[in-house]
């Protein structure tokens, strides 16, 4: 009995349903196996806690809870919506910005990775409006560029040019609309934006609107 209190308990903080929904399903036989072969409905049992994942973000979707248009979190299980700590992006991409975006139910590591002090570099493609016209570069890495609106100047920040009206960006910090921003400040503007780099990761080939959970040497390299 006590036992599948303990179970019960456990599922019910994974999302799979109240502690008393989930007392019946183990009663009706749906859970089984245990340890690391643990399954619902012959299902593997969703990561304990200390889950981190990767989006590859499609444009169009939202980075909150709130409940108003397409949120990022319909991209997911609606299991993990019911986690209890509850999963939550790591930051926020813009609505229209694409690429990389991390998730996790660990709110130390959540907010180790937010934190300004954090540093950790994020690569951003960016498509631009106009062609590039050769004082980027020198701009973005002197660290004195004023944002509009704030007083302290931009962390140096790195840019390789990819083409006429593209080019690579890559941040240690992260303020609102921070490349957008730091293009018109350069007299441009982004007319589409990617991340493909957080930290030590990147999205290698994962495709549009597909996530999959982080490997145990991965969350430990955005540990470190
Ligand atoms: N900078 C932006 O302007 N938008 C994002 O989504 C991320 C960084």
């Amino acid at each position: 009995m006590r036992d599948t209190l303990k179970l019960a308990k456990h599922l019910a903080g994974l999302g799979y349903g109240s502690r008393k929904q989930v007392a019946i399903a183990i009663r009706d036989g749906r859970v089984t196996g245990e340890g690391e072969d643990l399954r619902f409905d012959g299902e593997p049992i969703d990561p304990p806690h200390g889950m981190v994942l990767m989006l590859n973000k499609p444009a169009g979707f939202t980075c909150s809870h709130a409940d108003q248009g397409r949120l990022v979190y319909e991209l997911l299980p609606p299991r993990y919506q019911k986690r209890d700590p509850k999963v939550s992006s790591v930051g926020r991409l813009d609505a229209e910005t694409t690429g990389l975006l991390l998730f996790t139910d660990d709110g130390a590591l959540l907010h180790k990775l937010i934190s300004p002090k954090s540093n950790l570099p994020k690569t951003y493609e960016a498509s631009l409006a106009r062609p590039l016209e050769g004082h980027e570069a020198a701009l973005f890495a002197s660290g004195t560029l004023v944002l509009r609106g704030e007083e302290k100047p931009c962390l140096p920040a790195q840019l390789q040019v990819t083409g006429e009206c593209t080019a690579a960006l890559t941040l240690t910090e992260g303020r609102y609309h921070q490349v957008r921003r730091m293009f018109a400040a350069a007299g441009n503007h982004v007319e589409a934006l990617h991340r493909n780099r957080f930290g030590p990761l990147r999205l290698e080939g994962l495709p549009e609107g597909a996530w999959r959970i982080l490997t145990g040497d991965e969350v430990a390299a955005l540990k470190a």
